[in-house]
């Protein structure tokens, strides 16, 4: 006769199917047809798995951890569970284009004309993504107002340094690894690029600076959408583009060129960002001096998503800060609501290269994995306890 009050053997079987009925949120899959659980584990009524993440800067992942360990707790037996977080970032695929060794995805920042912002969402996008884990890069391709080493803090840095390979080596801060014509060029030198040198200089950043391993390069374009931005566009397997405007650019902003642009290169528009939306009021109220809701009928009228509306940082008052002040404002007030607009910007982008990069079969190259996070679990002999590429893990 069966032992009744013996609790009921937990099976691999029965973890894989509860974790059946748990989706990606983004990918909008199950964690286990996205190949996502790896390594069970099964002590008992112990359980534990790793979780594998599409993208190392997933910025679901605590939600998607929490899900995962409520579905194996409701498994009859299971007394704890543990879940490590692991991840790889997937490249997505350039249609055409030469991949760059170590630079899995590179994104364009882009924009109609000058002084709308185009920079500072730049190293915003970089530091948000690197403080959610990514290794990322910025190349401050700006080539005629390079001010990414100004925003990022590195005005002073110098890129003499080269490692064995003769490369150069970008300066970092901030989790961000830095490349501009500013650590070239002397200030009171003037530089006047025409189109094959533009393109020489652009692929002289991407491959002889030694970026390492990157899961995202961010570049830094110039303003416009003439020829120096498709020549640098055409040099770079860009993944895709975000567009950033101002409410007073919208109607200047000649959308359709610039996106024409990057549809003859083959590059999708991830979205539109409009800057210097609005002011905040001290009441806690919105005064959109220059009218509202112009990018998003922009992004409406072209058919790319609208990513978000930036607030404009005022330089008097209690929210006074200085936004060149070397430190991007995601990292330097990450509760201002110009951080936040940034960093939802920043998981938009990382959510549109999952989606992009995702494709069961072929996507999930055989890379080795990036530890992003650990529990003590169960860790009696089992049939799944073989890897050692998961043995270096740290806490979340
Ligand atoms: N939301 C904002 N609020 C206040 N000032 C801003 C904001 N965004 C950008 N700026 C400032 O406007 C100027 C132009 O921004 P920048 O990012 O350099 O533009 P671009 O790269 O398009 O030329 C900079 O001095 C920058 O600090
Ligand atoms: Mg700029």
């Amino acid at each position: 006769m069966p032992d009744t009050n013996q609790p009921a053997e937990v099976t691999e079987a029965a973890v894989l199917e509860a974790l059946s009925h748990v989706n990606d949120p983004d990918l909008k899959k199950s964690l286990t047809s996205l190949g996502m659980i790896d390594n069970i584990r099964i002590c008992g009524g112990d359980i534990g798995f790793d979780l594998v993440l599409t993208t190392t800067a997933c910025p679901l992942k605590e939600m998607i951890k929490d899900d995962a360990r409520k579905a194996v707790e409701a498994v009859p037996g299971v007394s704890s569970v543990s879940v490590q977080i692991s991840g790889k970032t997937l490249s997505a695929k350039v249609p055409q284009r030469e991949a760059l060794p170590g630079i899995k995805n590179i994104v364009a920042v882009s924009s109609g004309k000058g002084g709308v912002g185009k920079s500072t969402v730049a190293v915003n996008l970089a530091c948000a993504i690197a403080k959610q884990g990514g290794r990322v890069g910025i190349l401050d391709a700006d080539i005629y107002g390079p001010n990414v080493p100004l925003m990022m803090g590195l005005s002073e840095a110098s890129i003499k340094t080269m490692d064995d390979n003769g490369k150069l080596i970008p300066p970092e801060n901030h989790g961000v690894k830095v490349m501009s014509m500013a650590f070239l060029v002397k200030d009171d030198q003037p530089v006047v690029w025409r189109g094959p040198m533009l393109d020489k200089v652009i692929r002289q950043f991407l491959n002889d600076t030694s970026w390492g391993e990157l899961d995202y390069l961010i570049v830094d374009l110039p303003p416009g959408t003439g020829d120096a931005q498709l020549t640098i566009i055409q040099a770079t397997p860009v993944i895709g583009a975000v567009i950033v405007t101002t409410p007073q650019d919208v109607a200047v902003l000649d959308s359709r060129k610039g996106l024409a642009m990057f549809k003859n290169a083959n590059v999708p528009v991830f979205g539109i960002v409009e800057n210097m939306s609005y002011y905040q009021l001290p009441d806690g109220s919105q005064d959109y001096i220059f009218g509202k809701d112009g990018g998003k009928a922009a992004a409406e009228e072209i058919g790319v998503p609208f990513l978000g509306e930036v607030p404009i940082l005022s330089r008097l008052g209690a929210d006074a800060q200085d936004i060149n002040s070397g430190t991007p404002i995601t990292v330097a007030n990450p509760a201002s609501e110009q951080a936040k607009v940034l960093s939802s910007v920043a998981d938009q982008v990382v959510a549109k290269i999952c989606d992009m990069s995702f494709a069961p079969d072929e996507a999930q190259t055989k890379e080795p994995e990036q530890d992003l996070g650990h529990e003590h679990g169960p860790n009696c002999a089992h049939e799944h306890d073989h890897e050692q590429e998961h043995s270096h893990p740290v806490s979340v």
